[in-house]
């Protein structure tokens, strides 16, 4: 039967995440598909939020988050990002960050607080998904830059050639979901020139930024006053704390967009979750050496994984972050990368992430003529990965 309702997003499909995770319970697959941790929340945290809501903290929080926690996470952004700066550089909690529900949050309340109809959003294939019918529903346009692989970079040259007037805001992920890249400070200083001289907005999706490797720095649009002037700088909790499904991320912003983001904001969620943001709140402040130490526990997961598939046909692509890992697969099959991840999950067993879902589906067919590649992720305990790797490894 047709449907006579006129949806404002009909070319969208189930997400490719929920349809691997399906696919790898039905077929009882090793399931490297979907960006969660097999691994559990820190002891402490569950013992946060446990004792909050044991206590009774378990009302509305002020909408912009506690304000504990809001001078949690600046402090922890004044020493992951800011000691080089100024006293009154330096972001202020109350002023500037906004506890959110999930980064997914924080990115749609940027994008509503930013784009109005007809404005262009710049964003950078593989593109996470969220951003384009965030963008879509706004009204926005979406112009799509393709990063080159396969050190998925991107081209400065390009970005400019795609700003016209109508060109509002640039979106960027570092650390780089799927790809696993980063960007250097470079990156960040060709996009604070365009931003300056254009007249953009950023916004910073940030979410893997305590998850570099081999000694590479997180560059956070924090760490730079004059770009943060024009961004909103999006993190989750799910990804530094191993609780995903407790949905908690943060917006940062400067006094006057923040105003903007928190009009908006307080009518999507009003406030998020109050005995998490106790329990965030001292997580931050008593066991800071989690953050510090995160880069490293998922380094050794990076180095078991590509160690354990050394000897496989796959060509491995670098991982300089997130914990994401690239293969191509171009030796082994000549299917298009959906019917391979399909055929991997159903026959071989083990659940990965096709990358064309994260291309525009105009660009599909070009897509699949040059690139055969799969995401694999590695937040999963050693013997996960050593079981999948020794599978992919007899292909
Ligand atoms: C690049 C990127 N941005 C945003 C998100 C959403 O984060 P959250 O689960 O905190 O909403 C994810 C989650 O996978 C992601 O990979």
């Amino acid at each position: 039967m047709s449907s006579s309702f006129n949806s404002k997003l009909p070319n969208l499909a189930t997400s490719i995440f929920t349809e691997m995770s399906i696919m790898a319970n039905q077929y009882q697959a090793i399931n490297l598909s979907q960006g969660f941790p097999e691994f559990d929340t820190p002891k402490f945290l569950k013992d946060g939020i446990n004792n909050a809501i044991s206590a009774g903290k378990n009302q509305y929080s002020p909408s912009n988050g506690l304000p504990d926690l809001l001078t949690q996470v600046a402090n922890m952004i004044h020493r992951q990002y800011q000691t080089h700066l100024t006293d009154d550089q330096k972001l202020d909690g109350l002023d500037n960050v906004t506890i959110t529900s999930g980064a997914t949050e924080a990115l749609w309340v940027a994008i509503q607080t930013l784009v109005r109809p007809n404005d262009e959003v710049i964003i950078f294939d593989p593109a996470y998904d969220s951003y384009e019918p965030a963008i879509r529903l706004a009204g926005g346009i979406c112009r799509h830059v393709t990063l080159e692989a396969p050190s998925y970079s991107i081209n400065w040259t390009h970005v400019e050639q795609t700003i016209n007037k109508n060109t509002r805001a640039i979106i960027i992920n570092s650390p780089h979901n799927p790809t696993g890249s980063i960007l250097a400070a470079s990156d960040l200083s060709a996009l604070q020139d365009l931003v300056e001289k254009y007249n953009l907005y950023v916004i910073s999706d940030e979410v893997y930024e305590h998850i570099t490797f081999d000694g590479l720095r997180h560059e956070s649009v924090l760490r730079y006053p004059h770009l943060f002037k024009r961004a909103f700088v999006v993190s989750s909790f799910g990804k530094t704390f191993h609780c995903t499904g407790w949905k908690m991320g943060y917006c940062a912003a400067p006094k006057e967009l923040s105003a903007e983001f928190r009009k908006i904001h307080q009518y999507v969620t009003f406030c998020t979750f109050t005995p998490a943001q106790i329990a965030i709140a001292q997580m931050l402040k008593e066991q800071p050496s989690h953050i510090t130490a995160l880069a490293s526990f998922y380094q050794k997961k990076r180095d078991v994984l590509i160690k354990a598939l050394q000897d496989s046909r796959f060509t491995l692509l670098p991982s300089k972050g997130t914990y994401f890992l690239l293969l191509d697969y171009s030796a082994i099959s000549e299917l298009n990368d959906r019917e391979f991840c399909q055929w991997l999950t159903k026959e071989v067993g083990v659940a990965t992430i096709p990358l064309s879902p994260f291309y525009p589906a105009e660009q599909l067919e070009a897509y699949h003529q040059k690139n055969k590649v799969i995401r694999l992720c590695f937040a999963k305990n050693d013997d996960t990965l050593l079981k999948a790797a020794a599978i992919l490894c007899q292909l």
